[in-house]
């Protein structure tokens, strides 16, 4: 199953077989988020650790991700991890984002985690296991791109973005509101980046070419422009 395909299948996975994976696996998925491409201009940095090295969460290790605090860079984090996500699950792994869970001793640059591990639980099948808004409140247009991006996961299924397509361009924009705006550590960023991933994946699966993405003016009330051709 490649990248795209998983979009339509991927989970939030919550039961993990505890048996811990082998060095060797942790290895190449170590191996793949440091090689994993980050929006321009952007560093975010990734650590596997263990769960007795974590406090809360489901899974038996995690990606942890640690970036500077600009809105460019959450919204960076936000789009790498999913790339890690969407390939954990098409490899056979289960994963999840977890905002509640962190590190014991976090660092002042830690931002967020992806848990991950064996599971037994099934990708979904169909499309109507997700749990989403309609097209119409995320998109200003139903296309492949937007039916892609609309089944992207969120901090506490929020998915506070909306979609403005017009030619060459995509625009997400952050669109937090009411409890929303509370969640700490600017979730809606990493949301934003989760989203921008999607649609990123999407517009390559439509033969198109990515040839710009411009997270400067990622915040509450501005948006993130994807350029193609
Ligand atoms: C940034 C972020 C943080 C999240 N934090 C948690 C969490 O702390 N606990 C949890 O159970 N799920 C967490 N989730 C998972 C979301 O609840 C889940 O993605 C959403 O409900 C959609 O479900 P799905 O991923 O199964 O499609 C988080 C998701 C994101 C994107």
């Amino acid at each position: 199953m490649n990248l795209y395909e998983t979009i339509f299948a991927r989970r939030s996975v919550r039961q993990y077989d505890k048996t811990p994976l082998d060095a060797a696996a942790l290895t190449e998925i170590k191996n793949h988020v440091d090689g994993a491409k980050q929006i321009l201009g952007q560093s975010a940095r990734f650590e596997i650790a263990d769960s007795d090295k974590l406090k809360g969460g489901f899974a038996p290790h995690a990606i942890l991700a640690f970036s500077e605090d600009s809105d460019a860079a959450l919204v960076n984090v936000g789009c790498t991890l999913q790339g890690m996500d969407l390939w954990l699950q098409s490899s056979g792994y289960g994963s999840i984002w977890c905002g509640m869970a962190a590190p014991k001793d976090a660092a002042g640059d830690y931002r967020i985690l992806l848990g991950f591990g064996k599971t037994s639980v099934p990708l979904r099948t169909v499309e109507s296991e997700f749990k989403r808004k309609k097209i119409s409140d995320i998109s200003n247009e139903d296309n492949a791109v937007a039916r892609a991006a609309r089944l992207a996961p969120s901090a506490v299924n929020f998915q506070p973005w909306k979609l403005t397509f017009a030619a060459g361009k995509v625009t997400a924009a952050s669109n937090v509101r009411g409890v929303g705006r509370i969640l700490p550590g600017r979730l809606y960023l990493i949301d934003l980046g989760i989203v921008l991933k999607h649609v990123v994946i999407a517009l390559e699966h439509e033969g198109k070419t990515v040839t710009a993405i411009d997270a400067a003016g990622a915040g509450k009330d501005s948006a993130i422009e994807v350029s193609y051709e």
